[in-house]
């Protein structure tokens, strides 16, 4: 027998995987299914004050390696969202709320509202590569990262997980602001920018033009975040995402430094089920190279 469990922050997760922010839509119902498919726990969409439409059709485009979207953080706002998050918290499974705001007020309000209403941690959006004002322009200023960071730090004490924007030349720099402004876990890495054009149209095919590639083509991008995070020795765990749909896979993130790790894009082709197959090729994979715990993983390649 392998033991798969890990602890995040305090949060003590049954295995290593946790559903991704903006898969599977916003119901409570729809989000509840990864439980059942066997996820240690579920990050929500990210949800800001106000209701949003996002950004206009085409918003998503499937490319050959993975997807392209520019969804534009749609989501109806945190007060209507709360029926969403009370139906999902109230079985008790750890539930990490995804905010995203347009300064540090906005965020610290935000995070006292999802603290509120049961959630075991919070997910500072601070990378969401296509959205006006917010996202990666803030997430890209080290000094803004520990702002908001700390801002939020000083209104809560739930754990807070920072969402780290790969589309830099230092993410080492970011992790680090997100430290120093107190936070207890940092997620990387959110999508890659890039565009998908279509030759017949002579044009982009999403509407903003440009959004964010996920999937497996970033695995190698996502890994390299992390294993640069590890190496660094910043002192939280990390949180790996970014193309995982294999027992494999967790296995190179869990090594490359990360603690855990989140499934976004694989749930969109593969369906909630995803989660019952990759928990069960980690613990094949554990068995055949003799790892008795995840703990003799995590780092290993550092
Ligand atoms: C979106 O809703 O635009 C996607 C969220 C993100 O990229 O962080």
């Amino acid at each position: 027998m392998v033991d798969i469990t890990t602890e995040l922050a305090g949060i003590k997760l049954k295995n290593p995987t946790i559903l991704a922010s903006g898969v599977l839509g916003e119901t409570g119902s729809s989000l509840k299914k990864v439980f059942r498919a066997g996820a240690a726990a579920l990050t929500t969409k990210s949800i800001g004050l106000e209701p949003r439409d996002g950004h206009t059709n085409p918003t998503i485009v499937e490319l050959e390696f993975g997807i392209l979207n520019a969804m534009g953080l749609p989501n109806p706002g945190i007060e209507m969202y709360l029926d969403e998050l009370r139906e999902v918290v109230k079985d008790g499974f750890p539930v990490i709320g995804s905010i995203f705001g347009k300064d540090p007020n906005e965020f610290s309000k935000l995070a006292g509202i999802m603290a509120d209403n049961g959630v075991s941690a919070i997910e500072l959006n601070l990378s969401c590569p296509h959205a006006l004002g917010y996202g990666a322009e803030l997430g890209a200023i080290p000094e803004m990262v520990k702002t908001i960071t700390e801002q939020v730090k000083n209104t809560m004490t739930k754990p807070v997980f920072v969402k780290l924007t790969p589309n830099t030349s230092d993410i080492v720099a970011l992790g680090n602001a997100a430290v120093k402004g107190g936070c207890d876990g940092l997620v990387a890495i959110n999508t890659v920018k890039g565009m998908a054009l279509s030759p017949e149209l002579g044009k982009p095919i999403l509407s903003n033009k440009i959004g964010g590639y996920s999937g497996p083509a970033i695995k190698p991008i996502g890994l390299r975040c992390v294993y640069e995070l590890g190496t660094a020795g910043l002192g939280v765990p990390i949180i790996g995402v970014g193309g995982i749909s294999s027992g494999k896979d967790i296995a190179e993130y869990l090594m490359a430094g990360a603690t855990a790790v989140q499934i976004g894009t694989a749930v969109y082709y593969h369906g909630v089920d995803i989660f019952t197959a990759v928990i069960t090729e980690l613990k094949e994979f554990m068995t055949m190279h003799e790892f008795k715990n995840i703990q003799e993983l995590i780092g290993l390649a550092i």
